[in-house]
């Protein structure tokens, strides 16, 4: 079995390990311009952000293909995930891909602008966060079939958000971070972004990529980063996931095989 995923704080590779097989990292499928895939099953676990596909994700899926008896998605979110599985599976067929089982994850929110991280672990119990992986990875293992559903009025909400987050996702939104006089220039944030946008050279400088992943700003371990408008000053890394596997995962600057 072979997953492709992304992560920014680790949901979505936690989902990932405890469905087993290999880990392939999205970007860094797209850094090595691999973007076709075989094996017996092949699975996609991605975060929701804005009721929709990260760009990143969806950039990718734009060049993918796979070629296997069973394929799975499944998106981590972590408040309401709109009608992104039905609108999944749409982009998906359009493109050659037909997915058996699709299903999403309640999990702990890691968008700082809403959400309070301490909050939002406590919370993990009421959300039956480690009941509902039990049942996807048994689901997944025994090549269980579920296609999405969205009512109408789901479907109208779910563009109408993505309308606005499409307003707001220009690339230019670690610019408005404030790197403040704790940074140590120890170079973590370049490893976890996931596009190469963020440069240490004097100072921490942010280019206008940015996925609004948040992954600089909860990794950093001065907690230098900050949102001016962010709910919680607590940063969040899943805990069944390491510093290292993020840095792996995303690293785009060469560094991420020496970590
Ligand atoms: C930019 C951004 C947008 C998000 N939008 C949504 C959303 O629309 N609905 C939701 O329920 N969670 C949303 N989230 C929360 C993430 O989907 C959730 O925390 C996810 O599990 C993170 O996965 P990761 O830890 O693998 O990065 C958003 C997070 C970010 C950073
Ligand atoms: S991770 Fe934090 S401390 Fe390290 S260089 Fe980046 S902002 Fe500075
Ligand atoms: S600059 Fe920060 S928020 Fe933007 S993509 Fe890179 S890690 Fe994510």
């Amino acid at each position: 079995m072979t997953i492709l995923y992304f992560t920014s704080t680790g949901n979505c590779l936690q989902l990932a390990k405890k469905i087993g097989g290999i880990q392939l990292s999205i970007p860094q499928m797209i850094k090595e311009n691999k973007y076709h895939f075989e094996d017996d099953a092949i699975g996609l676990i991605f975060p929701v952000y804005g009721f929709g596909l990260p760009k990143i994700v969806k950039r990718f899926l734009e060049k993918a293909s796979f070629k296997a008896q069973y394929t799975f998605a499944v998106g981590t979110y972590g408040n309401t995930p709109g009608a992104v599985m039905f609108n999944l599976h749409k982009f998906a067929v359009k493109r050659g891909i037909t997915f058996d089982y699709m299903n999403e994850l309640l999990t702990v929110d890691n968008y700082l602008p809403v959400f309070d991280v301490n909050d939002q672990i406590a919370r993990l119990p009421e959300k039956k966060t480690a009941e509902n992986i039990e049942k996807i990875v048994s689901d997944i293992h025994n090549r269980k079939t579920n296609l999405p559903k969205a009512s109408v009025s789901l479907k109208v909400l779910t563009a109408f958000i993505q309308s606005m987050s499409g307003v707001f996702s220009s690339g230019k939104a670690a610019q408005k971070f404030i790197v403040n006089e704790k940074c140590k220039h120890c170079g973590i944030c370049t490893n976890v972004c996931p596009v190469s946008n963020i440069n240490i050279a004097d100072k921490v400088v942010f280019s206008d990529r940015c996925e609004s992943c948040f992954g600089c700003v909860h990794h950093c371990p001065a907690n230098a980063i900050h949102l001016r408008n962010e709910k919680s000053t607590a940063r969040y890394r899943n805990a069944e996931v390491t510093l290292k596997e993020i840095q792996n995962a995303n690293c785009q600057n060469g560094l991420a095989k020496r970590i």
